[in-house]
Parts: C-alpha cells; sequence; structure tokens
C-alpha cells in the first residue's frame, strides 16, 4: 500500500472544518488591521532564499533542478517571496504596504510532533514603515492572532542590537553561531565557542544579557545602543495597548535577516516545539535587486497551533438527508435544492435501496432525514425524521425546512 510521503499529512473533512474555522479568525483580525492576502508560487529560484543564508540552507530545503536546468526550491518560507513580489509588483504602491498570506511551506526537517516537512504559516509583512509604531502594530497583529484563536501562550519580545553591540568585534560568522548558542539557551556550547576564540570574558554579559527581562538592565549591561530611542517608544506603545508580553533578549531568531525588533510566540501546553509564532524587522528588498525598504513581519505556526488547541468540540450545523424511493427521486430532487438554499448540508440517497436501508445509513451521518415516497411525491408534503429524538412528521416543505432551522447547530 503507497504511503504519503515521510513529514506530511492528510487532513480528513473534520480536521479541515477545524483548520478553516481558526484559518478565518486569523484572516479576519488581518483584514480589521487593513491586511490584504497576497499569494506567491510554490517554488522559487533557489537564489532568493539561499541569497541571505549562503549554501548552508540546501541542506534544509527541497531543492530541484527543472527540465530546463533551472535551480529551484519549494518555499520554506514566505518572507523572501514576498518581498520579492514586492519588488517585482508593488514598488511604487503607496506605502506602507500591508500585505497577509495563508501558505504551505516546506524544509526538510526530521519529523516530530509539531515538526513536519510540509507545514503551513498565517503571516503578514508590513513593508515601508521604519517607525516604533509600525514594530508595535505588527506585534499587536500577532498577539491579537494569537488571542482570537484561543491558544494559551506566551509573548516574547526582544532586540538584536543588545546581543549585537556585545559581540560587535567578533566576525560575523563566529556572531551567528555565539547568537545560535543564545537562542538555544546552550550556554556550555557557547563557553565552548568563547573559549576557542580567546572571549570567555563575554559570558557573563551574554548570560547576564539572556536572563534580564527589564529595559533598563539590558541597556546596563549592552552598553549605548543607537537604537534606544525607537525601542523605548515600541515598549512604551506596546504597553499602552495592554498588550500582555515579557521582554527577552535572548531571542536571536534562527533565520539571518532580522535586523531589530523580535519577537516570538510559545504555546503553554505544547513539548519541544512550542514556538508557534515568529518575526521582526529586517530589510531584504535592497539585496534582491529592490530599494532599502524597512519591513516588520511575522508568522504563525498554523499546524502548531492547531496542535495545542487539540481536539475541540464543534457545534455542528443540521445535516439532512434527502431519502427517497423511486416514484420520488424527482420530488426528492426539489426538496433537497429547498434545504441547500436554505445554507443546509444536505445528501440525497444515491444507492437506491429500499427506505429502511437508507434510515439506517442516514442515522450514522445525518440529523435530520426527509423521506420521499410515493405519497409524499403526490401530496407535495415531506416527512421528516428527527434521527436523534426519533420524532417523525410529515408536513409542508418550508414547514420541515423551518423545523431544521429552528433546531440549530447541535
Ligand atoms: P520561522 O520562525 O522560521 O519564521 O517560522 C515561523 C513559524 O513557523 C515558527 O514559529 C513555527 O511555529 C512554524 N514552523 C517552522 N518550521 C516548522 C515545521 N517544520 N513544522 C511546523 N511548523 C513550523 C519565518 O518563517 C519567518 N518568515 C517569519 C517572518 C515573517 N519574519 C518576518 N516576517
Amino acid at each position: 500500500m503507497l504511503q504519503k510521503p515521510r513529514g506530511t499529512r492528510d487532513f480528513l473533512p473534520d480536521e479541515m472544518e477545524a483548520r478553516r474555522t481558526v484559518e478565518a479568525k486569523l484572516r479576519e483580525v488581518g483584514r480589521r488591521y487593513g491586511y490584504r492576502e497576497v499569494c506567491t508560487p510554490e517554488f522559487e529560484d533557489l537564489e532568493l532564499f539561499t541569497l541571505r543564508s549562503g549554501a548552508g540552507i540546501i541542506d534544509e530545503m527541497y531543492v530541484f533542478e527543472d527540465k530546463g536546468g533551472r535551480k529551484l526550491a519549494l518555499r520554506p518560507e514566505i518572507t523572501a517571496a514576498v518581498i520579492r513580489m514586492y519588488i517585482n509588483e508593488a514598488k511604487v504602491a503607496p506605502k506602507p504596504i500591508r500585505w497577509c498570506y495563508f501558505a504551505d511551506c516546506f524544509r526538510y526537517e526530521r519529523p516530530q510532533k509539531g515538526r513536519y516537512r510540509q507545514f503551513w504559516q498565517f503571516g503578514i509583512e508590513l513593508i515601508g514603515a521604519d517607525t516604533a509604531a509600525a514594530d508595535a502594530e505588527v506585534i499587536m497583529v500577532a498577539a491579537n492572532m494569537l488571542d482570537a484563536t484561543g491558544v494559551s501562550y506566551e509573548l516574547k519580545v526582544g532586540h538584536l542590537s543588545f546581543m549585537k553591540n556585545l559581540l560587535a568585534g567578533l566576525d560575523p560568522a563566529t556572531q551567528r553561531k555565539v547568537m545560535a548558542h543564545l537562542d538555544k539557551k546552550d550556554f556550555e556550547g557557547l563557553a565552548v565557542t568563547l573559549a576557542a576564540i580567546n572571549r570567555s570574558d563575554l559570558a557573563e554579559s551574554l548570560t547576564s544579557l539572556v536572563a534580564c527581562r527589564t529595559l533598563d538592565e539590558a541597556f546596563a549591561i549592552a552598553g549605548a545602543i543607537p537604537e534606544k530611542a525607537r525601542i523605548e517608544e515600541t515598549i512604551r506603545l506596546l504597553d499602552a495597548s495592554g498588550l500582555k508580553y515579557s521582554l527577552n533578549f535572548g531571542i536571536a531568531r534562527g533565520l539571518d535577516y532580522y535586523t531589530g525588533t523580535v519577537f516570538e510566540g510559545f504555546a503553554s501546553n505544547l513539548g519541544a516545539e512550542n514556538q508557534i509564532l515568529g518575526g521582526g524587522t529586517y530589510r531584504l528588498a535592497q539585496l534582491f535587486g529592490g530599494d532599502d525598504v524597512a519591513s516588520c513581519g511575522f508568522a504563525i505556526g498554523f499546524d502548531r497551533v492547531m496542535v495545542s488547541l487539540g481536539d475541540r468540540p464543534k457545534k455542528k450545523d443540521p445535516v439532512v438527508a434527502v431519502l427517497c424511493t423511486e416514484e420520488g427521486r424527482i420530488r426528492a430532487l426539489t426538496v433537497a435544492k429547498a434545504f441547500r438554499d436554505a445554507g443546509y448540508r444536505t445528501e440525497t440517497d444515491l444507492s437506491g435501496r429500499g427506505i429502511g436501508a437508507q434510515i439506517a445509513h442516514a442515522a450514522k451521518s445525518a440529523d435530520f432525514a426527509v423521506v420521499i415516497g410515493k405519497r409524499e411525491a403526490e401530496s407535495g408534503e415531506v416527512t421528516i425524521r428527527d434521527m436523534q429524538s426519533g420524532e417523525q412528521v410529515t408536513v409542508p416543505l418550508d414547514a420541515a425546512v423551518a423545523k431544521v432551522a429552528a433546531h440549530g447547530a447541535r
């Protein structure tokens, strides 16, 4: 028996319904803030992803050559593609540009619960606003979106300039290595890396930076930071908005493009793969041949949010099964149309079996069975049975539709 590829999933209808419900909540928050949906190709030129991150990232991606010999990659994330699209299609559009997306990404990772090779991100990108208000807006959208899903989470906000200030004397590759240690709170690895370059003196300030939770402390540890006023203003706006978050100067973010404000969301009830959101400010446009425009955005790990939400019982709209004998088949079409026109999921019999067998089948999936036999076909009435209570009445069609409406969602 053939199986789906490793790290991918199939979604049955109940799960798809639950996913679409949560997706709609995210979309609605985006809409209310003015973020309009965009869509980019599932695959891009490999270069789009290696330009910033280097060839090292190839190991983590699905990379292939097409029949024309072009090197392509399935997108591992959407930000780079959105910025490429901005340069191609919307460079002259009035700023700021507010875009959102819901799209699948592909990463060649070791699969486990909450970590997949195909997964979905819901994200936003705010392009062309270089202010504290812009950073604060994006963080507010992030929190509002997570709130809308009902997930229980913690939001951590930081800024890369503190870490970068402390690491200013190191070459970029070592900086990246040190930041990766800090991001993972791998203090042993940090000590080894610093010792190897004779900079063990940095260990103490880096460790206390990761532990500190106030701006004043962070400024005291990291020294004079040019972005001080902007950082203070961002925090002032976040506080004024009543957002629940904590400051964390240990956030380094895995992707290489962030420039200043960074933030991450963590689900309270997930294990190792508990990061459900990541984002920050970045500048990618110039690297891709555009103007040096400031941007800020984030992506929510949609699948992790769904894992965190678990199987919540959801009210289901009533399902109507229209059953018929051969004499009733033509009238059944009209009856089914009336229920569908009223907005109900309506399934007609396709089996041609006897009414008894049809009712037994309907009992497995429908809330109401509407029976059209010879008598109903002639009289214009329908027999409707509530499958839960067993109550059955013969009434005019509009009264049957009203009965389903009165019942509402279960
Ligand atoms: P990221 O942190 O790499 O950021 O991914 C965002 C979120 O996607 C993560 O927080 C996580 O929830 C989810 N995620 C990542 N990998 C997997 C996986 N293998 N399986 C399931 N979920 C996963 C970005 O991608 C940036 N583009 C975010 C951004 C937008 N920054 C600025 N704008």
